[in-house]
C-alpha cells in the first residue's frame, strides 16, 4: 500500500521520537515503557515478589519494566489479543482479556494469588471516527477496572490509560467509588497533545462510597 502523507508525517515522527531512539538504546521493546518507569519511580509501584497482570501487554515494554523492578520474584502475566514476542520470566496469555476462557486460564495460572497490581495500557484498533473510537476506548477501560476489582487483593493497586472526553469524568468517579486513593498521572513519555492520561486507584474500598479520593 502507497504511504499517505499522514503515515508518513507520524514515521517521521515516530523515528525521531527521542523516548523511541532511548528504547532502541536501551532494549525496551516500546517508548510506554518510560511512563511506566517514570510512574514507578514517582508511586513506587513495583517491588520484589507482587504478582502483576498486565493487560494489553504486546509489544511487552511494560511487562518487560515489571519484570525487571521486581527482579526474580514474583509473577508477571502479560495479556492480549496479539502474540507476544517472548519474555524471559513473563508468562503470556494471548486473547480478550475480557473472554471467559482467557480469564479461566489467568485463574490456573495464579493458583490462588490474588493480584497486587493490574496494569492496563489497553488500546483499541484506531477506526478514524472520533465518536466511535472513544466509546470502545472507553469500553476497555470499564472492562479493565471491572477485572482489577475482581482480581485484586485489598489493598492492591490499579493503573489505567485513559483519555480526557465525553466518558472520562464518569469514570474518574467510578475509579473513586472502588478504590481508598485516585490520581492521576502525566508522563513525560506521554505526548502532551494527547489526551491520554494515566489513572492510579489504590488500596479497594471496602464499602463503595465515593469519598477519600486526593488528586495531586
Ligand atoms: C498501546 S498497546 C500496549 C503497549 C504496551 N503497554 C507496551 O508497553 O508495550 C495496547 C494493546 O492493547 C491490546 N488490546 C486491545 N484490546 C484488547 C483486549 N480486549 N484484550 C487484550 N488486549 C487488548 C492491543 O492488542 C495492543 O497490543
Amino acid at each position: 500500500m502507497k504511504p499517505t502523507r499522514s503515515s508518513k508525517a507520524w514515521m517521521r515522527e515516530h523515528i525521531n521520537d527521542p523516548f523511541v531512539q532511548k528504547a532502541k538504546r536501551e532494549g525496551y521493546r516500546s517508548r510506554a515503557s518510560y511512563k511506566l518507569l517514570e510512574i514507578d519511580q514517582r508511586d513506587g509501584l513495583l517491588r520484589s515478589g507482587m504478582t502483576v497482570v498486565d493487560l494489553g501487554a504486546t509489544p511487552g515494554g511494560w511487562s518487560q519494566v515489571a519484570r525487571q523492578r521486581m527482579g526474580r520474584q514474583g509473577m508477571v502475566v502479560g495479556i492480549d489479543l496479539l502474540p507476544l514476542v517472548p519474555l524471559e520470566g513473563v508468562h503470556f496469555l494471548q486473547g480478550d482479556f475480557t473472554d471467559g476462557d482467557v480469564q479461566e486460564k489467568l485463574k490456573q495460572m495464579l493458583e490462588n494469588r490474588r493480584v497486587d497490581l493490574v496494569l492496563s495500557d489497553l488500546a483499541p484498533n484506531i477506526s478514524g471516527v472520533a465518536l466511535y473510537d472513544q466509546a470502545r476506548a472507553a469500553e476497555l477501560w470499564d472492562a479493565a477496572l471491572d477485572f482489577a476489582l475482581a482480581v485484586l487483593a485489598p489493598e492492591g493497586k490499579f493503573l489505567v490509560k485513559a483519555f480526557h472526553g465525553a466518558d472520562f469524568e464518569g469514570y474518574v468517579k467510578r475509579m473513586r467509588q472502588s478504590f481508598v486513593r485516585v490520581v492521576t498521572r502525566k508522563p513525560e513519555a506521554s505526548r502532551d497533545r494527547s489526551s491520554e492520561v494515566y489513572l492510579l486507584g489504590q488500596g479497594l474500598k471496602p464499602i463503595v462510597s465515593g469519598v477519600g479520593a486526593v488528586e495531586e
